[in-house]
């Protein structure tokens, strides 16, 4: 695999990497601290994570913050989680604006405080010039609500079902204009999807890690970007140069 003179990062990185910031909380009972010091430790490790995006040249980032699923946590968990969102936007936006970033956010606003909601909507108008990394922050964010929302606005808008195609239902998803995830990354060792763009990552490629969020560092980043560059994405069609010796399903 080439490489790049002054790194060990390969030639073939992914446009669009998507993560499941898993294992916050197992982080924390490990160190005997309470779950929302995990989440607070797993947000520290967004700068790291966001630097390294920017020094790989990745140009769109998606984080999975908070799941519509995730109401149902008790109550002071999600508190927390909801203060975290508040002070990221409160503490970090001039940095990440100084740093290129773009914030969008994926999800259902309207399940937030209009406090909290302007908070978002104005980091959102503050970046939205920015160009060097696209920051897809999925916060109260479910992959089905998701395709629930654009039915809805396929149909609010009377499009007729003859126009009905991929591409038009991917206007319609809060993905809008965002290449679909090349890699989604998943850490703490789950196996599952977890409604996270159950759409968009339909021929994504998954990285599993049992490493917890708070740990997942640049050099984590690094060997998932290289584990994708040995990877041959395939669409359902068949491996290069092996047409004769078998058809692919995936
Ligand atoms: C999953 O770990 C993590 C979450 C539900 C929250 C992730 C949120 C952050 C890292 C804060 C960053 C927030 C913003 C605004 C970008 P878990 O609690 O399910 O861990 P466990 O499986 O070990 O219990």
């Amino acid at each position: 695999m080439a490489q790049h003179m002054n790194s060990s990062l390969p030639e073939k990185v992914p446009t669009h990497i998507a993560i499941i910031m898993d294992g916050n909380g197992r982080w924390a009972i490990s160190r005997g601290l309470p779950r929302l010091a995990g989440h607070r430790a797993g947000t520290e490790n967004l700068r790291r994570v966001i630097e390294a995006c920017i020094e790989f040249k990745i140009q769109y980032l998606t984080l999975y913050a908070f799941s519509t699923e995730n109401w149902g946590r008790p109550q002071e968990e999600v508190q927390g989680l909801l203060r975290i969102l508040e002070d990221v936007i409160d503490r970090e936006l001039q940095q990440l604006h100084d740093q290129g970033v773009q914030l969008r956010h994926i999800g259902r606003l309207d399940g937030l405080t209009p406090h909290l909601r302007n908070k978002v909507l104005q980091a959102v108008e503050f970046t939205r010039n920015n160009d060097r990394l696209v920051l897809n922050v999925a916060f109260n964010y479910g992959g089905r609500d998701e395709i629930v929302c654009a039915i809805k606005g396929l149909l609010q808008d009377s499009v007729k079902i003859d126009d009905i195609n991929e591409t038009l239902v991917s206007k319609y998803l809060y993905t809008a204009g965002v290449p679909d995830p090349d890699l989604i990354v998943r850490t703490s060792g789950e196996l599952r999807g977890s409604n996270f763009l159950i759409w968009q990552g339909a021929y994504s490629e998954w990285y599993f890690t049992s490493t917890y969020w708070p740990d997942f560092d640049k050099e984590e980043l690094r060997k998932a970007v290289i584990e994708f560059s040995r990877r041959e994405r395939r669409y359902g069609g068949v491996m290069k140069n092996k047409e004769d010796s078998e058809t692919n399903a995936g």
